[in-house]
């Protein structure tokens, strides 16, 4: 424990773990993204709620579940952190800096997409997860004789909302931006910026930037359309 102890207290260190905790939740996002994509199939939900099932009754799934929101918390704790640290070393900021020549907006509004980020969660979490796991009067469907929830009709009700589905599609324009400076700067933290493979880590970001949240924006605008 007294690795991650001093690691909290450098700078260094806690730039690490912003981007270990970075790198994993973009690889969880990919794996959400497969699992939601299933809300546009033509099935009447039934592909997307067999699904919901399993990742909400398989063990190793709940205990990544857990990894995964202690990641969040500390991705979010830890820039608090440097946002903090940043602001006493230069409280007054630079008079002339030409930061707008030197870096790009999202990556000088991190922590303010990060925030919007982090308010976009707790409303999602309650609206879903929450309330599948804790709430009462969700709907429920029987699939091959098993009952579970018809967790399908519970999200395309919310997505009906068009203040609910456009509250999605503009926090996920906000992830992008976010991602867009977030995915190639996790690398260049852990050091792995060689010159033959930052053009590549970039791009790859950028590509990622744009399909995973574009991906993602598409469901509550397709469910919207639908309803
Ligand atoms: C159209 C977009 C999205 C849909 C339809 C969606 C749907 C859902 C649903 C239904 C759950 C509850 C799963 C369950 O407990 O059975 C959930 C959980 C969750 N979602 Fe999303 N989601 C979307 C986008 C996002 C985005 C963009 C993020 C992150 C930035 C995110 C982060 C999470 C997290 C952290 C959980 C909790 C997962 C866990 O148990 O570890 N979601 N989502």
């Amino acid at each position: 424990m007294n690795w991650f102890i001093s690691a909290l207290t450098s700078g260094v260190g806690r730039k690490v773990i912003m981007a270990l905790t970075g790198l994993f939740l973009i690889l969880f996002l990919i794996v959400h993204l497969l699992g939601n994509l299933q809300l546009l199939k033509d099935d009447g939900g039934q592909a997307f709620n067999v699904y919901s099932h399993f990742m909400a009754h398989n063990g190793l799934i709940q205990l990544i579940s857990k990894l995964n929101f202690f990641f969040i918390l500390l991705h979010a704790f830890v820039s608090y952190t440097l946002y903090v640290r940043n602001k006493k070393a230069r409280p007054v900021g630079y008079k002339v800096n030409g930061a707008a020549a030197n870096s790009s907006w999202s990556s000088r509004s991190m922590t303010l997409l990060g925030t919007l980020i982090f308010i976009f969660l707790l409303v999602h979490l309650q609206g879903f997860w929450y309330a599948f796991k804790f709430g009462s009067g969700i709907p429920t469907v029987t699939i091959d004789g098993v009952e579970m929830h018809d967790a399908y009709k519970w999200v395309a009700e919310a997505y009906a909302n068009p203040l609910i589905s456009g509250f999605y599609v503009f926090s996920m324009i906000v992830l992008a931006f976010h991602l867009w400076h977030g995915f190639s700067s996790a690398f260049q933290s852990l050091g792995l910026n060689h010159v033959k493979y930052t053009g590549f880590i970039k791009a790859l970001g950028y590509a990622y930037a744009i399909i995973v949240p574009g991906l993602f924006a598409i469901i509550p605008i397709v469910l919207y359309l639908k309803r």
